[in-house]
């Protein structure tokens, strides 16, 4: 047992926990609010911070709102479900802008964050098994805890946790958007849709999982692509779900990634869809990316480790007119829109909450050649 103490919440860390210092030592705090004041225990003492749980809330901060999950104390998968969903928005603003700020060095008015509904809004979950459990890892270690719902998930999930079979494995499963397809963690493949496209998803591509806000994600692209464009790559390019959506805009688009599972649905995607100026190569973007020419717009949404030192060099050399760069973590972003600013003014940045009730959280930046 740790040393319990009061203390008072400052604000929230990127990660949402609350922090409050003790002895002059920062101390993460799950589940507290900025201006709370709460009876806490030490839970771990390292030489340069502490971890601490709730107690006891003694002040309670107006945003904080009644917990709907019996999961959530235990479980890793939400951070915020006990802030307001407005809060939890105004919070990720506030998050992107002080990034932007302190690690971009860049002067630009982060964007209002882009939201939607805040529960049932997954199309796919990544299950843990062992011999008696299918479920998510604990808070902080890979302890299995059983799930029969989860918030998260689009109902159709939650419906058919009963139907899943044990494995050695982790399990996947996916749902179409519009709900009519379901994929139990078998070599198949759904058919789903953003906005007016089809895409093809298997169960090892990536597909973004917010069934209701990747349109508005898209489609906030699109409205970023100002005239048309002759030569564009789509960086990172998945399933060949952003080139296939904005393929209208553009007279060539050539799309990468690294995963065989991901081309092979693209190039089925370009099919289906019916698009014919779009080509996929399968191979590293570094591996690639100084054998282009001419190319005036770039469409980036790498990983969260952000972009390659060679893939900025080369995106700083050509000098493209546009690039959009779609981001999952507001760090490596900032990071990397500081290495670009030499050569690209930043026209906006607009945080897209695709990740409601966790700390998570999408931007989108939009950048134009000086
Ligand atoms: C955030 S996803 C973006 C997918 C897509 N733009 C979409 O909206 O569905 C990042 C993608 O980068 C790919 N990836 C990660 N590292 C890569 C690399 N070094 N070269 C090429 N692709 C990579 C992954 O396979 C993944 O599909």
């Amino acid at each position: 047992m740790g040393d319990i103490m009061q203390v008072k919440i400052d604000k929230l860390d990127n990660f949402g926990r609350g922090i409050t210092y003790i002895n002059n030592k920062i101390c993460f705090v799950d589940n507290a609010l900025p201006g709370e004041v709460v009876e806490i225990e030490i839970t771990k003492e390292k030489s340069k911070y502490l971890e601490a749980r709730v107690i006891n809330v003694i002040e309670s901060s107006p945003d904080r709102v009644k917990v709907d999950c019996s999961y959530y104390d235990i479980c890793g998968g939400c951070n915020l479900r006990h802030l307001s969903y407005q809060k939890e928005n105004e919070f990720k603003r506030e998050k992107v802008q002080e990034l932007i700020n302190h690690i971009g060095k860049l002067n630009v008015k982060v964007n209002d964050t882009l939201y939607g509904p805040e529960k049932n809004y997954r199309n796919k979950v990544t299950f843990h098994s062992s011999k008696n459990k299918i479920g998510y890892y604990e808070k902080g270690t890979k302890n299995i805890i059983s799930i029969d719902n989860c918030l998260l998930l689009d109902n159709l999930i939650n419906d058919n946790i009963k139907n899943i079979k044990y494995s050695q494995k982790d399990i996947v499963i996916r749902t179409s958007n519009d709900g009519k397809e379901i994929l139990m963690n078998d070599d198949s493949s759904i058919i789903t849709s953003i906005g007016d496209k089809k895409y093809y998803v298997s169960r090892d591509s990536f597909f973004q999982v917010n069934k209701y806000l990747t349109k508005n994600l898209y489609d906030l692209i699109r409205n970023n692509i100002d005239k048309k464009y002759n030569k564009c790559l789509d960086l990172y390019c998945g399933t060949g779900t952003i080139g296939i959506y904005i393929s209208d805009l553009v007279n060539e688009i050539i799309g990468i990634d690294y995963s065989e599972s991901n081309i092979n649905d693209a190039n089925k995607n370009m099919i289906l869809n019916s698009i014919t100026n779009i080509s996929f190569i399968c191979d590293k973007v570094e591996n690639k990316i100084d054998t282009f020419k001419n190319i005036d717009l770039v469409i980036v949404d790498p990983p969260r480790a952000g972009l390659d030192n060679k893939t900025k060099k080369y995106l700083n050399e050509i000098n493209s007119e546009r690039i959009i760069y779609v981001s999952c973590d507001p760090a490596t972003l900032s990071r990397d829109l500081k290495d670009l600013s030499n050569n690209y003014n930043i026209l906006n940045i607009t945080p897209v909450n695709m990740f409601p009730r966790t700390y998570h959280c999408e931007s989108v930046a939009v950048l134009e050649r000086k």
